[in-house]
């Protein structure tokens, strides 16, 4: 059976150049796995430690199974006012109780102008939440907006290589 990933987009625009990176990833990986692409993070409520309650707000509990079923997580984003993204640390609270990120393989994409103070910041929060990740499938994909086209194919050489490089160290151990 095919390994399962969640993704999630830390961008909430529509035309978003990280949603064109996963679009990308999802090509690359060719069938090796079975993407599901999260809606949107904006869905689920601010966090609030007293709504982290059983039962869980129903976006959260969709959200949480969503993590549970599982395999590995895909996340894709851009950095904001050198951080990371409101609604997706927003969606990385949500995990703190419910421990859905233990043992689960993450790879990492930050496809930004910048984003290498997103990059450290996640990677701390992931680490916290005791998600496996390492270099090997971390990407910092620096003024993005150059290296994707609208088709969704990665245009730059340096980038594709990273990507397919933690792509594979990604899936490999869930093959
Ligand atoms: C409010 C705002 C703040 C931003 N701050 C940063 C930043 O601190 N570092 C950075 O690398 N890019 C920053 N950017 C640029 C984004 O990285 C860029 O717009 C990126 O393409 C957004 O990803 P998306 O296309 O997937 O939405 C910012 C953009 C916005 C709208």
């Amino acid at each position: 059976m095919r390994a399962k990933i969640l993704v999630l987009n830390g961008s909430t625009r529509a035309k978003s150049t990280n949603g064109l990176f996963i679009e990308a990833i999802v090509r690359l990986a060719d069938k090796r796995a079975e993407f599901t692409v999260y809606p949107s993070v904006v869905d689920l409520p601010h966090f609030n430690p007293d709504l982290d309650v059983d039962p869980a707000p129903p976006e959260v509990a969709r959200f949480r199974q969503l993590l549970r079923e599982a395999d590995g997580l895909l996340i894709c984003t851009p950095e904001y006012a050198m951080g990371v993204p409101g609604s997706l640390k927003n969606a990385l609270d949500w995990t703190v109780s419910s421990a859905d990120l233990r043992l689960k393989p993450i790879m990492l994409v930050t496809a930004s102008l910048s984003g290498a103070k997103a990059q450290a910041s996640l990677l701390e929060t992931l680490t916290v939440l005791e998600g496996v990740i390492t270099s090997t499938t971390m990407v910092l994909v620096q003024f993005a907006r150059t290296k994707v086209n609208a088709e969704a194919t990665i245009t730059d050489a340096q980038a594709l290589t990273d990507v397919q490089r933690a792509l594979d160290a990604f899936l490999a151990p869930l093959g």
